[in-house]
């Protein structure tokens, strides 16, 4: 059917690279283009064998010349962006230059504030518009499956949802007493961030982590989740129906909240430049730089993932709860690509929003979260592709 272009060569990346290729009949071509080409090679020869012929480049995606060349040279019908969420508008850039539909799994955060949000993305929709094109946002797990749960209960169980919250849950063990499941400075960036959530048509901040509920996951057992701000809200506010709250919650072990304060109180999770023997370097990049890759994690993670979304609400004048949510075994997700389930609970849902572009199953010129199209071919999509879901009618709701 066509090609991708494949932005990044970690953690996620890999998953999604490993997914189109047992995807040949969509994706017989794709590039596996990122900073440091090594990886991408390394990468190649992995996945080489295949029906998908894979290429790599080497590409600065900062580079928007350099990176609508390298686009017109490859000519993809898709752009993934796993690159991280620095590089998102530069990469939707060069997408308009070249005409080419755009994917991504995180928002734009802007490098020196710790601050993530739609804006500066959704500012992007006129322009993509006008070129015939479709921006994909957050096409990962949370946000991105996330967002179609919310879709498809919308569309099948509900009149009205009013509560939703989304719990995510890494019931994960990797052995180090402190590691981070994703690139370790967006991950920290995220979770040393002000808490905040939706009621009654305003943000409600928090404290970092000053909100704790225990929940028993499918899969996993009890846990301690923390309520976070995250990116999905925003857009979920915006487009589910007569939606009064919605909160999201992540799980953290003890020890990776002591070593995460120890941190913090040391200085070590800063973003502002210091000066270290005659050259300014960031706190948090360094520490990035000593903590263990996460890509590396994959052999030695056991345990299980469990995400998904609770929702209150109304349906035939009548009260209604419904929770809908994936359970991944990471160790089957190694076997599988090699991976731990955060980067394939992230890289195949990135495959699956490549493929609804070029599939034209779902299309429309613009900028699109996930819930404004049609989640049932996503959905079925899930269950092929390695992310099955689960429903329960009687959940436990959180407090
Ligand atoms: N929605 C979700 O559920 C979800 C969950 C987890 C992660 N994510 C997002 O997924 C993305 C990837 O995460 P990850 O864990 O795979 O991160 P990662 O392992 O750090 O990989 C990032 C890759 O991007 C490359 N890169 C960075 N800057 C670049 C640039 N200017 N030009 C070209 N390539 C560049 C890096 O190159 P080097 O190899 O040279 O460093 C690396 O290969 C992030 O945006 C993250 O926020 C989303």
């Amino acid at each position: 059917m066509g090609k991708a272009l494949i932005i990044g060569a970690g953690g996620v990346a890999s998953v999604t690279a490993h997914k189109c290729c047992q995807n040949s009949e969509v994706f017989e071509e794709i590039m596996i283009a990122s900073r440091t080409k090594e990886k991408c090679d390394a990468l190649k020869a992995k996945l080489d064998g295949g029906k998908t012929k894979v290429h790599t480049a080497q590409i600065d995606a900062d580079n928007v010349d350099e990176l609508a060349a390298l686009i017109e040279r490859f000519g993809p019908d898709v752009v993934i962006n796993l690159a991280l969420p620095y590089q998102d508008l530069h990469v939707m850039d060069a997408c308009l230059k070249t005409k080419t539909h755009y994917v991504d799994t995180a928002n734009y955060e802007p490098p020196d504030t710790a601050k993530f949000e739609y804006s500066w993305q959704w500012a992007y929709h006129d322009r993509f518009k006008d070129a015939g094109i479709t921006a994909l946002l957050g096409s990962g797990f949370d946000p991105g499956v996330t967002n179609v749960f919310c879709a498809y209960a919308q569309k099948h169980y509900f009149d009205e949802i009013h509560e939703i919250d989304i719990l995510d849950c890494n019931g994960g063990d990797h052995g180090y007493p402190f590691a981070t499941n994703f690139n370790p400075e967006i991950n920290i960036r995220e979770v040393t961030a002000p808490g905040s959530y939706w009621e009654n048509g305003r943000w409600v901040h928090t404290e970092p982590m000053e909100i704790k509920r225990e929940y028993d996951f499918d899969g996993v057992g009890k846990k301690d989740m923390y309520l976070l701000h995250h990116e999905e809200i925003e857009s979920l506010a915006k487009n589910i129906r007569g939606v009064k709250r919605i909160r999201f919650f992540m799980t953290f072990g003890e020890s990776y909240l002591t070593h995460l304060r120890c941190l913090q109180n040391v200085g070590m999770t800063s973003i502002e430049p210091i000066e270290f023997q005659g050259q300014k370097i960031i706190p948090l990049q360094f520490l990035k730089a000593v903590l263990p890759d996460p890509a590396t994690l994959g052999p030695r993670t056991v345990g299980k993932t469990n995400i998904g979304c609770i929702f209150k609400g109304i349906k035939d004048g009548k009260p209604r709860t419904y929770y809908v949510y994936n359970v991944c075994d990471h160790q089957e997700c190694y076997r599988e690509v090699g991976s731990q389930a955060v980067s394939y609970t992230t890289g195949v849902p990135a495959m699956i929003g490549a493929m609804m572009l070029m599939t034209g199953t779902w299309k429309g010129p613009g900028v699109f979260n996930m819930e404004q199209f049609d989640p049932d071919p996503f959905m079925d999509a899930l269950n092929k592709w390695g992310l099955p879901w689960k429903e329960d009618f009687n959940p436990v709701l959180v407090d």
